[in-house]
């Protein structure tokens, strides 16, 4: 008889793609050469979306859901890591084409399989997860064309979310001025905590003047659609956008004219397949600038048992900073 593990699984319904609880065979666990044993996975916008089948996210059923996983190695195949290392595997095809992080085991080819460093325990690392990789890469994308402390203030909208709050962190913790952009009047404290300079509501995106007062040296945004034309609007000149979210929308309406007046930068952020490199060197820059006081701070706890209400909410109603889920029975590390 097989050995069966537990699994949230992504499945069709009538009433369109729904999550469950489930087992499933440990052999149907899809291909790879690393066995991971899955300690915490998180709650994503992106997993909410999938799991209540708001958007196409899952591309084949039924499906483990959850973009991204923390554990320990079981069988190191190429990664060549030693068995009980603590690993993390952060997008990918996770819940897309591949079976995700919301399983006790998971079995991913080595190069999707990254060595967490030392200064993180699994919780910690499934509490940075896609959320604070993404936005670890923003802050390289801001840099990488010239951004720093000394350019000026820093916008992070949706900055009371999983994404939002780690890009205050990250970005007060390097120095910068941010202003944390948000409409939960209740995360202000938190977000003051994490370094905010400044915390205002969310921007009235109404303005229909192509250019308003240049503000913002650099951005990280997570919202997308109006909120992220107002900052096409509202960069300063030669300043940069590091554009990844769309929990307000996909569509972009703006002109060209922040572009060929002010020469502002719009760059795109995907965590799904980065080079090598800039995985590694969001690694490090995790490493070396996010307080593990700041990720203990916004991550919460949510049972497996409880993952279709965490799902629901953090696409209806939203949360506040990062939710880790504890996946499996023993103590975690
Ligand atoms: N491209 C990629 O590879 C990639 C990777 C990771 C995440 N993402 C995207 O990044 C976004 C954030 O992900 P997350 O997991 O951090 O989600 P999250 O925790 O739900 O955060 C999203 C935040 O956006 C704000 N928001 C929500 N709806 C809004 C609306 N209609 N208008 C304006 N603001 C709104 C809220 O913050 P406030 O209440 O504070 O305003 C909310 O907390 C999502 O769109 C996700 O799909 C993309």
């Amino acid at each position: 008889m097989s050995t069966t593990v537990a699994a949230y699984q992504l499945v069709e319904t009538d009433e369109g793609v729904r999550g469950r609880h489930t087992r499933i065979p440990l052999e149907d666990l899809g291909e790879g050469d690393v066995l991971i044993r899955v300690t915490y996975s998180s709650v994503n916008y992106k997993d909410g979306l999938a799991a209540t089948g708001r958007a196409p996210i899952a591309r084949r059923f039924p499906l483990v859901g959850g973009c991204c996983a923390a554990g320990t190695v079981v069988e190191p195949g190429e990664s060549r890591l030693p068995a009980d290392t603590v690993v993390a595997v952060v997008g990918a095809t996770l819940s897309e084409q591949h079976n995700g992080g919301y399983c006790e085991y998971l079995r991913v080819p080595a190069a999707w399989v990254v060595a967490v460093p030392e200064a993180f325990t699994s919780r910690q690392a499934a509490a940075i997860g896609t959320a604070g990789v993404t936005s670890a890469m923003a802050v390289v994308k801001l840099e990488d064309a010239g951004v720093t402390p000394e350019s000026g203030p820093i916008a992070v909208t949706g900055a009371s979310g999983g994404a939002g709050s780690l890009a205050v962190a990250l970005l007060a913790a390097r120095g910068y001025e941010v202003t944390a952009l948000t409409g939960k009047p209740e995360a202000e404290d938190l977000l003051r905590d994490l370094g905010a300079a400044n915390v205002a509501p969310r921007p009235d995106t109404s303005g229909t003047r192509p250019l308003e007062r240049g503000t913002w040296a650099g951005a990280v945004d997570t919202v997308g659609g109006d909120t992220l034309a107002w900052l096409t609007r509202t960069v300063a000149p030669g300043g940069s956008i590091a554009a990844f979210g769309n929990a307000g929308g996909n569509r972009l309406t703006t002109t060209v004219l922040p572009f060929i007046l002010r020469g502002i930068n719009l760059l795109g952020v995907t965590v799904t397949f980065p080079a090598a490199e800039l995985r590694e060197r969001v690694w490090e820059l995790l490493a070396s600038s996010l307080s593990r006081e700041a990720l203990d701070a916004i991550a919460t706890d949510v049972d497996f048992e409880d993952l279709d209400d965490a799902l629901r909410r953090i696409v209806t109603t939203g949360v506040v900073g990062r939710q880790v889920v504890r996946i499996g029975g023993e103590a975690a590390v």
